[in-house]
């Protein structure tokens, strides 16, 4: 816990924060083996359908029904408590709070019908448990289908407006996501909705998440909702001798994954503890040399193919643009931007990532949103959004999905550097009020990983607990 964290978690702190408005950090509530999806029983409610089919299958009841497959309590359509929206506050017993709400909002056909929205949330603020998530379902309004009117467009991009100004106001480490459907996204969005209900995504909030048809065949269901569902899976991961990568190891170890740890040579005795700790196997690689795409190749052809490839190593070299280097700033291109590009194009070439794939790149907030003294970096990074950009139609059209995480402020060795004016500005930008750890970027990481999440592609989660920087 940082030291503002601990003020305000102290006596004194406790009785100044609110009064005065300031962040109030509170402890989040993050995953822990045999903990529950969510810290009480799950609302699933919505808006009333108008007539007609939903345009997009009953998003309200496959949401209840997944998260009840996953162990989770559930009142709504399908769940014991019967019909959500009339009475579902009598569903919980006395002072019982809901530990998790979703909302299924695809029916909204206008701005009028948001109103309703007011109805399915409002009554039920008060009673989320401290950490409860919230998830919102919407259409995504970039891919409905053909025909569909102006008015049904412009009521589902609003969703974006509600949730996160909704994110803005939960407070008590609660988190807030839109989930936007496309065609067949429905029957997909099973680890997505267990991921952002459970506190796997203790830090992330206020973001959009788009699930479409999935790329490939989804696992069945207790293979994917089982605590290893990345058994059987290869998985390379670059950086991890330390910080968020040697997390994201670790994490994809205990999921199941057996996983090649990549790092720089002067970093081998760490890279070394790391792949024993998490039962896999090191390579030490410079990703930038020209030997890299090749030995990396002949590494997951001793496997015999990759499934998970994480590209997390990055290096900073801050300077104003007045005082650059060209060196450095070609140093930091490449190492965080050039070398993945060409390992991932070496590796999707030679066919050893394919159906079922996952190539998660790690931007970063400075990526979205530039940062003083970081022309070099935030290029490298816009580049990672570039770079998934690139090449996720090519790669889904082969089974492997593209994505990238892009983290705020993660308390780690490069962010410790950090003067601690703008260390201490970086956490309490957040809704969440404070810093990530390490472990909240390999989570994310990991529901990318998951054969389950095949329909998320092409897309950029930020874990930065809804820092204002960018957004
Ligand atoms: N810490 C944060 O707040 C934060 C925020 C946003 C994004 N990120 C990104 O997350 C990733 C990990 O960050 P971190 O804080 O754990 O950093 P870190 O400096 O602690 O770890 C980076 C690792 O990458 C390795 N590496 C560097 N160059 C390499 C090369 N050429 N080949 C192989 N390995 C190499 C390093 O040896 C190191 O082990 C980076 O891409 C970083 O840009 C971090």
């Amino acid at each position: 816990m940082d030291r503002y964290a601990a003020f305000a978690r102290s006596g004194l702190g406790r009785r100044l924060v609110p009064g005065l408005g300031l962040p109030d950090p509170v402890p989040l509530r993050r995953d822990a083996p045999g903990a529950p999806l969510a810290p009480g029983p799950v609302l699933v409610t919505g808006l009333v359908p108008p007539d007609g089919a939903p345009l997009v299958g009953d998003a309200a009841g496959v949401a209840a029904a997944e998260l009840a497959a996953a162990g989770a309590r559930v009142v709504g359509p399908d769940g014991a408590g019967g019909d959500a929206t009339a009475g579902a506050a009598g569903a919980v017993a006395g002072d019982e709070r809901w530990g998790g709400l979703v909302v299924d909002a695809t029916a909204a056909a206008s701005p009028a019908d948001l109103v309703g929205l007011v109805g399915a949330c409002t009554p039920h603020l008060r009673r989320l448990a401290r950490g409860a998530h919230v998830v919102v379902l919407g259409l995504d309004p970039d891919r409905l289908p053909a025909g569909s009117p102006a008015a049904v467009r412009v009521a589902q991009r609003a969703l974006e407006g509600f949730t996160r100004s909704l994110g803005k106001e939960v407070g008590g480490g609660r988190t807030v996501q839109l989930v936007l459907l496309a065609e067949g996204g429905v029957g997909a969005m099973g680890s997505t909705l267990r991921f952002l209900l459970s506190g796997r995504s203790a830090f992330v909030s206020g973001q959009v998440v788009r699930v479409g048809a999935p790329v490939h065949d989804l696992p069945s269901g207790e293979d994917a909702r089982g605590p290893r569902p990345l058994a059987g899976r290869r998985a390379v991961v670059t950086g991890a001798a330390r910080g968020i990568g040697a997390a994201v190891a670790q994490l994809l170890g205990a999921r199941g994954a057996h996983v090649v740890c990549v790092d720089v040579p002067a970093a081998a005795g760490d890279l070394a503890a790391t792949a024993r700790a998490v039962g896999g196997e090191p390579l030490v690689l410079d990703i930038t040399s020209d030997l890299a795409p090749g030995r990396l190749a002949e590494a997951c052809e001793r496997l015999g193919g990759v499934d998970v490839v994480v590209h997390n190593a990055g290096i900073t070299r801050d300077r104003r643009l007045r005082n650059m280097r060209p060196d450095a700033f070609a140093a930091v291109l490449d190492v965080n931007v050039g070398a993945p590009l060409r390992l991932t194009e070496h590796l999707l070439g030679a066919g050893l990532l394919g159906r079922g794939g996952r190539v998660v790149g790690v931007s970063s907030l400075a990526g979205i949103a530039g940062n003083d003294g970081q022309t070099s970096y935030a290029a490298s990074k816009a580049g990672v959004i570039g770079l998934v950009d690139a090449l996720a139609p090519r790669a889904a059209a082969a089974g492997t999905t593209v994505n990238a995480v892009a983290p705020g402020f993660i308390e780690t060795r490069m962010t410790a550097t950090v003067p601690p004016l703008t260390r201490q500005l970086g956490r309490r930008l957040a809704s969440l009020g404070q810093g990530g750890l390490p472990v909240d970027v390999a989570e994310a990481i990991a529901w990318f990983a998951e054969p389950a999440t095949a329909g998320v592609h092409g897309q950029v989660l930020r874990v930065c607990g809804q820092s204002l920087l960018g957004a």
